[in-house]
């Protein structure tokens, strides 16, 4: 009875479905890869195996429970499941059964990936195993990448690297399917940029949107490590900051931010330091109300720039580090104390009040991305 694009349904009442779906799953009759239907009617139908049977299946379920009068059968159109995880373990078993290779879906599926817009990026661990390895050499795995993406909703497939201990803090991530360059949107705002040459920390995402839900109401605003825009846009966006000096030195960065701040609508409110930054700075004295200094492991490089940027009336810095759990306290009494002194030395007469200690994520283990927002006034 079934078909390749229609399955039969067992439909009952809703308050019955869980109990309905129970009986199913233990005999094997719920077919995992169609997704359930819930209707208005306050009905719900559950899609059958199709070793299930069919034409029994309801006196079946009468005579096991008081379902009287509410059971029915429906032919409908197969909507695959929409849990990825079952569609991509689905794709790697059947290119895996069609090719001849004896291996599990499970020792290719990677439990969780980044999704880019139209890329997917698998997490570099599963292209370290054996089975990977197999899989990769072979002379279809076009195939498998294809089936891969469309499991996935995707047209590209890469896999993460290590992030390059560069300057540029590169992205190597290595291209399977498609093209690298990407284009999406994240909370109502458009990044576009090269995957496989920029990268881009989704582990952020708490930090930009706390980032672009303070108040910068008309701020001039210094980016130092300004990237595709991660802070400048929702600094603008969100934030409300009036303008965003952004400094920022990798030549496929460069081109994500102006490409980004086009398509966001606030190119005219961002002006481009291309280079190294501390050059870019020594430009920008006395000019900010607020300094984001977003590179790790440290940004120390820029402390004493960003402090000479700030108007003589003070400002806001957000200070990003990587710092041992154990020594975050101290890190940040010594930040302190360092600024106040570098402050003295210039004779800006500022004093630093920690406002806020943001924990982000762990970078390694008993190792904390953390931001400081340090306000500096006379
Ligand atoms: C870690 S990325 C930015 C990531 C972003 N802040 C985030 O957390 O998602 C750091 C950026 O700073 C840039 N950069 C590093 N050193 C720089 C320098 N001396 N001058 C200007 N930009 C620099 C890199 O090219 C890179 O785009």
């Amino acid at each position: 009875m079934e078909t390749t694009d229609s399955t039969m349904f067992l439909v009952v009442k809703s308050e019955h479905g869980q109990h309905v779906h129970g009986l199913l799953k233990n005999e094997g009759w719920l077919e995992a890869e169609v997704e359930t239907r819930r209707s208005d009617d306050g009905t719900i139908g559950f899609p059958l195996a199709s070793l299930c049977p069919v034409e029994g299946v309801v006196n079946w379920l009468n005579s096991t429970s008081s379902l009287e009068g509410v059971v029915e059968m429906h032919q409908g159109v197969r909507r695959p499941t929409v849990d990825p995880h079952r569609r991509l373990h689905k794709a790697i078993q059947t290119w895996l059964d069609e090719n001849g290779l004896a291996l599990e879906a499970i020792t290719l599926a990677p439990a969780k990936w980044e999704k880019l817009g139209d890329l997917a990026l698998l997490p570099r661990q599963v292209s370290t195993t054996e089975a990977w390895k197999k899989a990769r050499s072979h002379e279809h795995a076009e195939s498998l990448w294809g089936a891969m993406a469309a499991a996935l909703n995707v047209s590209a497939i890469g896999v993460q690297a290590p992030i390059a201990d560069d300057t540029f803090r590169s992205s190597q991530v290595e291209m399977l399917l498609g093209p690298s360059e990407v284009c999406f949107t994240d909370h109502g705002m458009t990044y576009t940029f090269d995957a496989a040459k920029v990268m881009f920390s989704s582990g952020n995402i708490t930090e930009r949107r706390r980032i672009g839900n303070l108040d910068m109401s008309g701020e001039v605003v210094v980016d130092a490590y300004a990237g595709v825009g991660y802070y400048t846009f929702p600094m603008l966006v969100h934030a409300g900051a009036a303008h965003v000096h952004a400094c920022e030195i990798n030549p496929a960065s460069l081109a994500g931010l102006k490409a980004g701040a086009e398509a966001n609508g606030i190119r005219h409110q961002m002006t481009v330091h291309e280079g190294d930054n501390t050059v870019s700075l020594a430009s920008l004295q006395g000019i900010a109300d607020r300094c984001h200094l977003g590179l790790l492991p440290s940004s120390e490089a820029v402390w004493e720039a960003s402090l000479l940027a700030l108007k003589p009336t003070g400002g806001i810095l957000h200070i990003h580090m990587n710092v041992e759990e154990e020594n975050i306290e101290d890190w940040v009494k010594d930040t302190v104390v360092r600024f106040e002194q570098m402050s003295q030395h210039h004779q800006r007469g500022f004093n630093a009040e920690v406002l806020h200690l943001e924990r982000v994520k762990w970078f390694a283990p008993r190792v904390r991305h953390v931001v400081l927002d340090l306000r500096l006034r006379p």
